[in-house]
């Protein structure tokens, strides 16, 4: 709030009369807030951060508050959103669909509650309904005689837009409604979100296919639901969660508080927030706001805040409205994940495999609790993509634990000296030529082993957690390592004494023993580690582990041909070639021979045999929740699709075949409806294990 006025380089100026100034800069809010209204609702690409845009609205409402002569019907305080576009059929809306006032901070979340208990007359403590607040759109679901007959989305309130064959199309909104006691007539109201997971396979699938990238979750359900064609509405991932009901006919018995109301929606097969809760007195629903905070990044849906509502509806109606929301309720957002800053310039970051990556230098900035000063930019289609320019003024998102990302690009407030972002044609750490291979997006350094920059990466990989694990040797240490030449390869690393590290600055000699100890720890390995350790381009934990399973021993992959590696599971023809030209290479065969004569060892042993017969062979599968009706485990139920061939992996891709699916099945799930991978929930997994003669229950 405090940084509002730096916004805006042009204060009024010129008269002497404060309401003057006032008025110039009322009309000047409005245009702007006016500008984004239609970036954010009819575009559905925002220019400017929520955060942004709630500063901007607040600080046009505080004025209107102390000017209230100078309000007028159009000024955006004073209506919902934006006109509805013009391919969709309009939906006037019986009871108008209103929006949530706003609390920053606990004490405007007190200042709301002071005023509904002077409001009610009252200090007794009151019953409030809490709901996470979904970043998505704002949906009307109308059922007549329990048949869904058409939803809207809210548009400016009043007037929405006909989508009714788009949201037919969404899973978990139901055609007709079942159980008892339907009203004759029902307005349903809630969020359509597409859920984090769904989000982040249909972004990496765009961005593979030079597609459009989603800004942010809300942005992708918007654009989602605003297609013209339902088919591709129907291969968007997105959900419909209700809170509140419209229009009810008079036959309906309605429960007396908002909580009942959800829970009678919720027998009807509509879904409600499992997160929901209804507390008693402040402190309490503060509690909850806190609560819900600290669990926010692990929800599968992205939230940007509670909603807090009066429960009893006798209570609500004694409150009333004010112009474009309810008394009665209140949205308590939580700190924004996305930020406005200045791209002060880029480095050129080099990888193990001498990929070279854009990063963004930031003016700092305070991002959901964090300040960012760094953010990842991907590759030279990725700024091209986003139009960036030294100089610019960005959109920094961070949610959860992901690395800062670049959203976008305010062209608005970019400066006339801006200047391009050029890949350097040399390596910026070994002043080697730069390559870019037509079709691939990244561009390489070519220095291999020369470039001090790949060395250092392909150290820290060989020592990370899941390769040889070497505990105590971190990044800082190697670059220290790597910078005092005191090595050069991987191999090297088993030929450092004592006084070599301790010899190093800030190094004591029990922790140089320490790291020699981790190191003779770390000789022991089996051969999927160490394969993952050597780096070869594309060879992951799991293609790792899938050489190790098929081949047994080391030899027989070094010598193995393309079309050998292609009968290992999870290994194309591209990954095939990686693994060829790296055991091709003279320096890594050298490396791999010290490795082994410094006493680097696994075990070795005859592979499984061919499951090629097996009713599952060649099947990939992924298992998540849980199995309620057998009682198996995830890894019983692991080792029966193995017995059957299958191979079991960790994460939905598009490689998976099909994804078992228990009870409480999270992001995976939806990964996979996003990728359209086969999902079998319980009942159909116990078919198909019983097809092939297995039936758990009866102890096989
Ligand atoms: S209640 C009269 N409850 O937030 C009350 N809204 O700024 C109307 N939203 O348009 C809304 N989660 O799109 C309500 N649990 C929740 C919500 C929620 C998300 C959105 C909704 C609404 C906007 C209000």
């Amino acid at each position: 709030m405090s940084d509002q006025k730096d916004l805006f380089a042009e204060e009024p100026q010129g008269s002497s009369f404060p309401s003057a100034d006032a008025e110039r800069r009322i009309q000047a809010l409005r245009d702007e807030i006016n500008q984004h209204n239609y970036r954010y609702y009819t575009l559905d690409e925002p220019s400017i951060p929520d955060a942004e845009y709630d500063r901007l609205m607040r600080e046009l409402q505080a004025l209107e508050n102390e000017n209230p002569q100078l309000i007028t019907p159009e000024s955006p305080t004073q209506r919902v959103g934006a006109q509805p576009l013009k391919e969709f059929a309009e939906v006037v809306h019986e009871i108008p669909m209103l929006s949530l006032d706003n609390a920053m901070n606990a004490e405007e979340f007190a200042a709301f509650y002071q005023r509904l208990q002077d409001r009610l007359k009252t200090t007794d403590d009151i019953e409030i309904a809490c709901e996470p607040k979904l970043d998505g759109l704002a949906v009307s679901l109308l059922y007549e005689n329990g048949i869904l007959t058409r939803a809207a989305t809210r548009g400016d309130g009043q007037t929405g837009e006909d989508i009714t064959q788009n949201v037919r199309t969404i899973n978990n909104v139901p055609l007709k409604l079942y159980g008892d006691d339907i009203p004759a007539r029902i307005e349903i109201r809630g969020e359509v979100y597409m859920p984090k997971a769904g989000f982040d396979a249909y972004n990496e699938k765009a961005r593979a296919n030079d597609e459009k990238v989603f800004a942010n979750p809300r942005n992708a359900a918007a654009g989602s639901l605003r297609q013209l064609d339902p088919k591709v509405t129907a291969r968007r991932p997105l959900e419909f969660c209700a809170y509140s009901i419209g229009v009810v006919s008079d036959d309906a018995s309605l429960a007396e508080t908002h909580s009942g109301i959800l829970e009678q929606v919720k027998t009807w097969g509509i879904k409600i927030n499992p997160e929901m809760a209804v507390v008693t007195g402040l402190q309490a629903a503060q509690d909850f706001f806190d609560q819900l905070g600290e669990k926010r990044h692990s929800l599968a849906y992205e939230i940007d805040g509670t909603v807090f509502k009066v429960n009893r509806l006798a209570l609500q109606q004694e409150l009333g409205f004010v112009a474009r929301a309810p008394r009665w309720a209140i949205a308590y957002k939580f700190p924004a994940v996305e930020e406005m800053t200045e791209l002060l310039g880029v480095d050129f970051q080099v990888g193990r495999t001498g990929a070279i990556t854009p990063v963004a230098r930031l003016k700092p900035v305070h991002v959901a609790g964090v300040t960012v000063s760094n953010a990842t930019l991907h590759n030279m289609d990725e700024i091209a993509r986003l139009g960036v320019k030294i100089g610019d003024t960005v959109i920094i998102r961070r949610a959860g634990d992901v690395i800062p990302q670049v959203v976008s690009v305010v062209v608005e407030k970019r400066p006339a000296d801006a200047q391009d972002i050029v890949m350097p044609d040399h390596c910026p750490v070994c002043d080697s030529q730069v390559e870019k291979v037509d079709g691939e997006a990244v561009a390489r350094c070519t220095g291999g082993l020369v470039c001090s920059a790949q060395r250092k990466e392909a150290i820290k990989h060989f020592a990370s957690r899941k390769a040889l694990d070497i505990e105590g040797l971190g990044d800082k240490l190697i670059d220290q390592l790597v910078d005092a030449e005191l090595i050069d390869s991987v191999d090297d690393l088993f030929h450092l004494t004592l006084e070599q590290l301790s010899g190093l600055e800030r190094m004591a000699e029990k922790s140089a023993q320490n790291i020699l100890d981790a190191l003779d720890a770390a000789r022991n390995t089996t051969l999927a580690r160490f394969l993952y350790a050597l780096g070869i381009r594309e060879v992951g934990v799991v293609t790792a582990n899938n050489l190790a399973a098929y081949f047994g021993f080391l030899n027989r992959i070094m010598q193995a041909t393309e079309e050998e590696l292609i009968q290992v599971p999870d290994v194309g023809a591209i990954v095939a070639a990686h693994i060829r030209n790296f055991f091709t290479e003279p320096h890594n065969l050298t490396v791999i021979d010290q490795l082994r004569k410094a006493g680097v060892v696994w075990e070795e042993k005859e592979p499984q045999q061919d499951t090629g017969d097996l009713p599952l062979s060649g099947k990939t599968a992924v298992i998540t929740g849980t199995l309620v009706d057998s009682g198996l485990s995830r890894d019983d139920a692991k080792d029966l699709l193995q017995q059957l061939g299958a191979k079991v992996t960790g994460s939905v891709s598009a490689k998976t075949d099909f994804l078992v699916a228990g009870e409480k099945a999270g992001s995976k799930l939806t990964k996979a409806q996003g990728l359209g991978v086969d999902v079998l929930d319980e009942a159909a997994f116990l078919a198909l294990l019983a097809e092939h003669g297995i039936t758990p229950a009866s102890g096989e």
